[in-house]
């Protein structure tokens, strides 16, 4: 016996996946609603058969999110984007799309509604990233006011976008790019831990209407990052320290590079190197703030650490990736 079904919007990304797993082992089915289902086929696995399965479904169209959501006990809303790209835009997909979503659950009797929002979601935030993740806690507040808004710190995990990004970047490039001199302050939180967090998210009944922050345990500077990563692939480099006067023009043209000239915008050719909101993103802190709810009010008291967590997956980018031995040695 299930104690319910939980649908999972954006569910076949990178946090959604551990999510559905984090579901599953406390005895909840799931349901994973994305875009692009031929990308998501193997999220059925994260429980037995039958407990997940996937649908087809667009944050922007009402009528797919009807039947995603149709049935279930409970929402959580995964969609966000780094950077515009084609018809995704910040405002479409972080902010009318999780107002359009918080209506249709409300309309359709949802119990519990989780945003995942981001530490950083400012309505004055400089970055369109953080003010339109700021304006979709707002709209769901708005129409689902027993909503649980999460605002985890930059997530790590095998698939994230963070280590593997600096760690590939170091393989081509005689030295990294430290933005606003490095000393941005991150609070990196397991992939695992938040989809832990999610689970007790949607369970706990102290959890709504409330906000939390979700970081792991211990915060380090942007430049402390690059040192952990460059010595656990073994690939000494130096930082230059790049001015956000500088930084900024460069991004903002890669960003308006990728969105509008194709094939960059039809995603041939990846991601973007930087955007202008990324860089935005990069001038705050972006740890837990004093005082408020933190990923232990959610139940979630043993922290995975960057230190035990990245060698494992980084190994990778290490000259001679699993065979190679340390300098030292
Ligand atoms: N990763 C981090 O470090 C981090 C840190 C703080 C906050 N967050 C937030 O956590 C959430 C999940 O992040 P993530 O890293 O798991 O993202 P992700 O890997 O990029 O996954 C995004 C998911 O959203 C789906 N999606 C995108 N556009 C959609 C649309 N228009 N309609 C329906 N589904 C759509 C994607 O599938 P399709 O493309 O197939 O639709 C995918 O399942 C996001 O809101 C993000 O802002 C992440």
């Amino acid at each position: 016996m299930s104690k319910g079904l939980v649908t999972l919007v954006g569910g076949s990304g990178f946090i959604g996946r551990y999510a559905a797993r984090a579901l599953v082992e406390k005895g909840w089915r799931v349901r994973v609603a994305c875009r692009r289902v031929h990308n998501a086929i193997d999220v059925r696995l994260a429980g037995p058969p039958g407990w997940v399965d996937v649908v087809q479904a667009n944050i922007r169209d009402r009528a797919s999110l009807e039947r995603a959501v149709d049935g279930a006990d409970a929402v959580v809303n995964l969609v966000g984007i780094l950077f515009e790209h084609a018809r995704q835009t910040f405002e479409g997909a972080q902010t009318d799309g999780a107002a359009l979503l918080a209506e249709v659950a409300r309309e359709k009797g949802i119990k519990r509604f989780v945003q995942i929002s981001a530490i950083g979601a400012d309505p004055d935030s400089r970055s369109p990233y953080g003010r339109t993740k700021a304006a979709a806690e707002e709209a769901v507040r708005e129409r689902f006011p027993s909503a649980v808004i999460l605002r985890p710190s930059i997530v790590f995990g095998p698939e994230d976008q963070f280590f593997n990004r600096f760690a590939n970047m170091a393989r081509f490039v005689p030295f990294m790019p430290a933005i606003g001199g490095g000393k941005t302050k991150f609070q990196p939180v397991y992939a695992g831990d938040v989809a832990a967090a999610i689970a007790g998210a949607v369970e706990r009944e102290d959890a709504a209407g409330r906000t939390f922050e979700l970081g792991g345990p211990r915060s380090y500077s942007f430049n402390e990052l690059y040192d952990i990563i460059l010595k656990m692939i073994d690939r000494p480099r130096f930082k230059i320290p790049l001015p956000f006067f500088v930084a900024r023009p460069m991004a903002y043209i890669s960003g308006a590079v990728w969105r509008h000239i194709p094939p960059f915008s039809w995603g041939l050719l990846g991601d973007p190197p930087l955007t202008g909101s990324q860089v935005e993103m990069l001038a705050y802190d972006n740890v837990v703030s004093d005082g408020a709810l933190g990923i232990r009010d959610l139940g979630v008291l043993q922290l995975e650490s960057i230190e035990a967590i990245v060698p494992t997956y980084l190994w990778r980018f290490r000259p001679y990736g699993e065979f190679h031995k340390p300098r030292e040695a």
